[in-house]
């Protein structure tokens, strides 16, 4: 972009195609290679360029610019769409000898000697869509339906900032089919699911039951500025149709998917031999749960296109593919009995004591029941048979009972009157679902603010848990969170279980807290509704937590992304002369309230600048955050994958893929130990 652009249209159209270039160039790193090459700033700067030059020139405005993600009317109803060729489902496997048994099967169907190959890919939890692409500009995409029509959801997918609007993606990217007819699964990650319910339900309004849900929530939304405003994801994994593009096999298919510029998982392998794939499907029964999305299996794919044909499909489903899935995430059990817990809040949660019931390899033992009206809507009463689920990381769920399987000796489930902590009365708001513990001294609210406070996403104090909360409000050394950071080593001499090097540990710990982010602080105070996202949100508004207590609702309103609901409830919590005494108390404890405005070189040493990080594998003392938390404090990246850019791997237990890829590509492979170093730790 160095030429000076020369005047006329001409000029001026070339330039609007060179910006264009230049950002879906950055998407891709950015979307799809989860790499990206410049800052979120320098990315801004161009597309504010790209738009500004629209505006004045309306008439070199192109249908697959970057900056036509979103737009258009919200519509009535989606048109409906017949497939290009139908939508078939899979078979399924659930052992390896369902594997086998399907090989012979195969075989059988296939001349004396032919080799089979196969590309395993994981079956991911989403959605199906079909996208087309006229002349490489993406012009038509599609949900499932029943398999043979299906929802014209166009606009909604352009939203989606992996998608390529246009292919080639790379300017010396392979030309494009003329024409092109592409599958893929549109998804959510649990991560960007968590985050997204627990801002919406901080908003008072509508949360999703699972990643799926979410993703085909936010995908069938008729106004697509909704649709943009959600976290969705793409994996391309199939080539359906195309003009000028004649890959032999799948395998290939998916390098030209990658090629074009289409989002591939790198989860998908190649394999020769029977017995080495069916290892890997079943290795997969673990890996998957370090895979960011929800999958319910993997599916094996014969290779060769040829031999997929000629197999074809017995009813509504290909022989050249099989489903290989894990045991299902639900089981019947019994609820033994149903027992309250005290939340932070001081919300009474009644939660199930179940007749312990393996699910996915796991003990389940207990389950949630959120509220009264949970219970009582899902008619769930104590010695119910009833069917418990178990996804992905959240904590068990009962999805019903099961009425017609009782005996006549079941018992109602009653909300205490009471609270079973402290015995104090228990009321119910009249518009809300919760029942709340009166008593603001509450033990068991201190021990669960105090568990909050330390935790992962709050201060994040090494060595503090749930149990040490427990024990210190129980020896009576906290009366709040903020005495927290008054602890004193000798307290602690003497408390079983504190010797010396982990009274140190704790307490440096501590000391590390009291520098924490003040959006850090201001969640972990757990003001309702405040999670990390609005945290930050209100931080960066106002940049102090003082600043945040004296404004007023009106003031917290207008900060974007804040509504009236948590607004009042920000300024509820800092009206409180109890919650301004802890807020007094960190202060004088040393915790950091107010963003520093840096002067240049206050943010300490970078040693790791310009240094680009890939952390894989379980850390012997560091969970994955945590270290990459640590390399961005000294001025280093962290990206997801690796590649020739990548300067570190980060390699701790169980690596997997990406230290091979280090390996072939040359990258430097380091331990825990060795990064610490480098930091100066
Ligand atoms: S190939 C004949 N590959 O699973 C169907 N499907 O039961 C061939 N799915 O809703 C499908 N990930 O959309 C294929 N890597 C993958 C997939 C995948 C998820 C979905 C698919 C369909 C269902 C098939």
């Amino acid at each position: 972009m160095s030429a000076r652009p020369r005047s006329g249209k001409a000029s001026l159209a070339e330039r609007l195609e060179r910006l264009r270039a230049a950002i879906r160039h950055h998407d891709h790193r950015y979307h799809v290679l989860d790499d990206p090459e410049v800052s979120d700033a320098e990315f801004d700067a161009l597309v504010r360029e790209l738009r500004a030059l629209e505006e004045e020139h309306p008439e070199l405005r192109t249908r697959d610019s970057p900056t036509q993600r979103v737009g258009g009317a919200p519509q009535e109803r989606f048109a409906k769409v017949r497939h290009p060729a139908p939508m078939l489902s899979l078979a399924n496997a659930f052992r390896a000898d369902e594997v086998r048994a399907w090989h012979e099967r195969v075989l059988r169907l296939l001349p004396t000697g032919t080799n089979l190959a196969w590309v395993v890919e994981p079956k991911i939890d989403g959605l199906t869509v079909v996208l087309q692409y006229a002349s490489g500009v993406f012009s038509l995409g599609a949900t499932r339906g029943n398999g043979e029509v299906g929802e014209e959801v166009t606009a909604n997918l352009r939203t989606v900032r992996s998608l390529p609007l246009s292919i080639p993606v790379a300017e010396d990217g392979p030309p494009a089919p003329e024409s092109l007819v592409v599958r893929g699964e549109v998804f959510v990650t649990r991560d960007d699911f968590q985050r997204f319910n627990e801002d919406q339900a901080a908003r008072g309004e509508r949360t999703y039951a699972n990643p799926r849900n979410f993703a085909a929530g936010s995908l069938r939304q008729l106004d697509s500025s909704i649709s943009a405003g959600r976290p969705l994801r793409l994996w391309a994994y199939q080539v359906i149709a195309a003009e000028g593009l004649d890959p032999a096999s799948q395998w290939e298919a998916l390098g030209a998917l990658r090629a074009l510029g289409f989002p591939v998982t790198p989860a998908s392998r190649r394999f020769e031999d029977l017995e080495e794939m069916i290892a890997h499907c079943e290795a997969f029964a673990t890996a998957r749960l370090e895979l960011p999305y929800d999958t319910d299996g993997l599916v094996v794919k014969i290779d060769r296109l040829d031999l997929q044909r000629r197999l074809g499909a017995v009813g509504s489903a290909p022989r050249w593919a099989i489903a290989f899935k894990f045991p299902s995430s639900e089981a019947v059990t019994r609820v033994e009995r149903i027992s309250v817990n005290v939340g932070r809040t001081g919300v009474l949660m009644p939660f199930a004591e179940l007749e312990p019931a393996p699910i996915g390899g796991v003990i389940i033992r207990n389950a949630t029941l959120h509220n009264e009206d949970y219970v009582r809507e899902r008619d769930i009463r104590i010695g119910d048979r009833v069917v418990v689920k178990r996804a992905g990381e959240v904590i068990p769920q009962i999805l019903r009972s099961l009425p017609e399987l009782r005996t006549g000796e079941e018992q109602v489930f009653e909300m205490p009157k009471t609270c079973p902590a402290c015995g104090e009365p228990a009321r119910r708001a009249d518009d809300e679902a919760a029942t709340y513990c009166v008593n603001s001294a509450c033990p068991a609210q201190l021990v669960r603010s105090v568990e909050y406070f330390v935790s992962r996403g709050a201060m994040d104090i090494d060595g503090f848990g749930i149990q040490q909360a427990g024990l210190f409000v129980q020896l009576g050394l906290l009366h709040d969170v903020a005495d927290i950071f008054f602890l004193t080593a000798e307290q602690l001499e003497g408390v079983e279980g504190f010797k010396e090097k982990r009274i140190q540990n704790l307490m440096r710990a501590i000391e590390a807290a009291k520098h924490r982010p003040v959006a850090r602080v201001l969640t972990a105070l757990g003001i309702r509704g405040v999670g990390g996202v609005v945290g930050e949100l209100l931080v960066d508004g106002f940049g102090s937590i003082d600043a945040i207590a004296a404004a007023d609702v009106e003031t917290l309103d207008a900060v974007e992304g804040i509504g009236p609901t948590l607004a009042q409830s920000v300024a509820d919590w800092f009206a409180s002369p109890h919650n301004r005494a802890i807020l007094e108390k960190l202060r004088k404890g040393g915790v950091r309230l107010a963003e520093e405005a840096a002067p240049a070189g206050a943010e300490g040493p970078t040693p790791l600048e310009g240094k680009t990080f890939v952390i894989t594998g379980t850390l012997p003392s560091f969970s994955r955050e945590q270290a990459a938390e640590r390399i961005k404090r000294a001025g280093g990246k962290v990206t997801g994958s690796v590649s020739a850019k990548t300067s570190f791997v980060v390699a701790g237990e169980s690596p997997g893929g990406k230290l091979e890829k280090a390996e072939k590509l040359g990258v430097a492979v380091i331990d825990e130990a060795e990064l610490l170093r480098m930091i100066g730790e």
